[in-house]
């Protein structure tokens, strides 16, 4: 029986970015390309012939799928059983439709067409060392409040002792499960997952569990109660004596941006933390408790 591993490492999964390298070389003649199948983790060699694009896998996919790949830039596709499929998903929980986007690096997760990760001027990888860069050194036990694609959650297992992390939408797992890049979520037996909604699952754990907790929710006007002084309360109590909080907000440059760290900053303050600093490379604030 194929382990989890072997299945996610089978899984052939693209984007515009690698269809039209195919199309290209198919269009200059050649009967071999290396690409890459898992959205730019690895490269593979793949062969071009005249009906079809065949992967080392035994997978193949016919010109016509391969050009619908090509004309749409803001999804990526999972080939399975000769055919090309959508990442994506309606959410019963929350009425939403999620999707899988590229970029030039790792992809991103939209909720309602709104990109989960920033990807301008920069990429969602190099946005989550800059958010790990901000608060490090991550060490201990660490919980990252709103998993997504789980690009955080990873991350921080590279040098933590343990993460939690916390999901409320089902369909975001859905998702995740998808993505070559957030394999780790699955299988990295530091990383523990927990289906909730944050602003109650932080009540569940004993007082003093976090060195640090890691705290990228979607922007204000998606969920407020993630920005609320009760919730920052609910944060200290959770947080180690010395234990810090990084808490993304947006481009503090712009309007609404400002308004909201203004506020995110003041209410820290209100809850107990002791030192507040933005972290403005990393969008965000830093909190520290006592
Ligand atoms: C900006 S993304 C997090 C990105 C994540 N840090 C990563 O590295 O991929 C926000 C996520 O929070 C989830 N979410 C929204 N409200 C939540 C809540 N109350 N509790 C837990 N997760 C929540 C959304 O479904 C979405 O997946």
């Amino acid at each position: 029986m194929q382990n989890l591993r072997d299945v996610l490492s089978n899984m052939i999964v693209l984007s515009y970015l690698q269809t039209r390298q195919m199309i290209e070389a198919r269009d200059h003649g050649q009967s071999v390309v290396a690409v890459s199948t898992d959205l730019n983790l690895t490269e593979s060699e793949v062969k071009l012939q005249s009906e079809n694009v065949q992967f080392p896998t035994g997978e193949s996919l016919d010109w016509k799928s391969v050009q619908e790949i090509s004309d749409n830039e803001t999804a990526c596709y999972r080939v399975e059983e000769y055919t090309a499929k959508a990442i994506k998903g309606f959410s019963e929980f929350s009425g939403r439709v999620f999707g899988l986007m590229p970029t030039e690096a790792a992809p991103t997760m939209l909720i309602s067409g709104i990109p989960m990760h920033r990807i301008k001027d920069t990429n969602p990888y190099q946005d989550t060392l800059n958010k790990i860069k901000a608060i490090k050194p991550v060490m201990g036990d660490v919980l990252d409040t709103t998993t997504g694609l789980g690009y955080t959650a990873i991350e921080a297992a590279k040098t933590a002792r343990h993460v939690t992390t916390i999901e409320i939408d089902p369909m975001a797992q859905e998702i995740a499960r998808q993505n070559p890049w957030s394999q780790a979520l699955f299988d990295n037996p530091k990383i523990t997952q927990v289906i909730g909604d944050a602003f109650d699952e932080i009540e569940k754990f004993e007082a003093e569990s976090f060195s640090v907790i890691l705290h990228d929710p979607p922007m204000f006007s998606l969920a407020g109660d993630l920005y609320s002084l009760e919730f920052y309360q609910r944060v200290l109590r959770a947080l180690k004596h010395n234990g810090r909080i990084f808490h993304y907000i947006g481009d503090p440059d712009s309007k609404t941006g400002a308004r909201v760290t203004a506020g995110v900053m003041r209410r820290l303050q209100e809850a107990g933390f002791i030192r507040v600093v933005r972290a403005p490379r990393a969008f965000g604030v830093v909190a520290y408790k006592k």
